[in-house]
This record gives C-alpha cells, structure tokens and sequence, in this order.
C-alpha cells in the first residue's frame, strides 16, 4: 500500500468518504501515530508529519514511530511532500522538484531502527536513497497535471536535497556552503525519515515544493509571509499530483 506523508500546509488526505482515522501504537513513542486510511479502491495510508496543527517542529518529529507505524498500518512505498527552499537555478518559489539525491546535515536525531535494545548491526546501502520507479511515477504525474494546467509550473527532474537541522532557517553562508557541496535545494525532514524508511525496506520518492529561495540567493532575507503564500499557492497543484499517483 501507498503511504503519503504530508508536510508544511498538508495536514490531510483530504477525504471525508471512504476515510479511516486510526492510532496506531509503536515501541518508539509512548503516544499512538494517527493515520489516515483511504478506502477508495485503491487504499492509501496519509501521515501529517508536523501533525495535524503543525504543532511539532523538524528536529521534534518522532520519525521512527512515524514510519514504523506506516510500516504496521501496510505501507510498502512512501512518498513524501515536502517544502523546500530553492538553491540552484529553476527552483524558485512555486516550482516542482523530484530529488535524487541528499546530504543529511542533521544532528542529534534517531535516524536508525539498530542498536539500542534492537542488539543488531545493520548498514543499509543508501547509494540512492529515492527509489527510481517513484520518482518515475511521480514526474509522470507533475507531467499530467501540467499539462492539464493554463499556467504550468516549472518541474526540476532530480538534484540533491540538503538536510538541515532547523527550526532556524540557513545563513547565507551556510546556503553558500551547501551550493559549493552540490545541494539543489534545502529543507528539513527528508532525514531521518528516508533512511528510516529504507531500513524497513519500504521505498521511498519524494514531491517536492519550493516555496522560497533559500538564505543569500536574494538580497532581501527570507519571510514567512511569502513562504506561506507560495504554501497555500501550491496546495492544489500538489493535492491533484497526489490524486492522480493514488488513483493510477
Ligand atoms: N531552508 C530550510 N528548510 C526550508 C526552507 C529553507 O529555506 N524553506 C522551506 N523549508
């Protein structure tokens, strides 16, 4: 089964039929994961990663519970929404990205299900931490809805998310840093979650919005304000993606 995890501004699979609120209980978090299961004919599980009020921030998010409860609830592939700030030319705010690649910059987060209690040793390979087919899929489907839209929007295939810890958002030096390492665009909760999930075997692509350009490409700093717009711009453009990839 499908697995959508939603990010900033998509805090629901946006069913009211068909639609199966559950809790699901993991050995990582004392409080249950609620989910979402869509019982269309083709079901899907959706995950607000921040929760439903956008209350818990990037470095807070209990990934392991997360997709281990999308692991319990029979999810095989994941494909997660993400906002992101744009850092290499064409991925400015409004624009569509499918990553191939990642950098974690991350610290101090549970990003494996080893170790611990789990007494195991287990190194994954994570030469390709998106999984090709997905992403196939996925820009097969930004194709579609493009093509079906008066004012399409512009589509990176590939390039290389950097992971930041947060909540803070990036100096522009940092931004320089991460464009001379190769990252394309920057956020922060691709990680743990893609390693976490390909140690559990389920893959995973990712849909990426870019809702601002990152620190130091502008003159001017960066706003909530105009991330939020860009935000609620991008909703159904990302909303009719997803339905086309859980249809099809
Ligand atoms: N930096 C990190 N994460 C983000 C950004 C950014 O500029 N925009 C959206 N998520």
């Amino acid at each position: 089964m499908l697995g959508i995890i939603g990010g900033s501004g998509f805090y629901s699979a946006g069913y009211t039929e068909n639609l199966r609120h559950i809790e699901v209980v993991t050995e990582y978090s004392d409080a249950a994961v609620p989910i979402e299961l869509v019982e269309t004919e083709k079901p899907f599980a959706f995950l607000a990663r921040h929760g439903k009020e956008h209350h818990i921030p990037p470095h807070e998010i209990n990934y392991r519970a997360n997709i281990d409860a999308l692991r319990l609830a029979g999810v095989t592939e994941i494909v997660a929404i993400n906002a992101v700030g744009g850092i290499a030319e064409g991925t400015g705010p409004g624009s569509i990205i499918i990553p191939d690649q990642l950098i974690d910059y991350t610290w101090g987060r549970h990003s494996t299900y080893c170790g611990q209690s789990k007494r195991f040793v287990q190194h994954v390979d994570f030469s390709f931490p998106f999984d090709q087919a997905l992403s196939d899929k996925l820009v097969s489907a930004v194709n579609t809805i493009n093509d079906q839209s008066e004012a399409a929007r512009p589509v990176v295939v590939g390039g290389v998310y950097g992971v930041t810890q947060g909540p803070r958002l990036e100096t522009a030096a940092e931004i320089r840093k991460m464009r001379r390492d190769g990252c394309d665009i920057v956020g922060m909760t691709a990680m743990p979650e893609a390693v976490l999930a390909r140690e559990l075997g389920i893959k995973y692509g990712m849909l990426a919005l870019s809702v601002n350009w990152a620190a130091g490409i502008l003159p001017t700093v960066v706003t909530m304000e105009e991330i939020e717009a860009v935000l609620v711009d991008g909703q159904q453009f990302l909303r009719r993606v997803i339905a086309r990839i859980t249809d099809a």
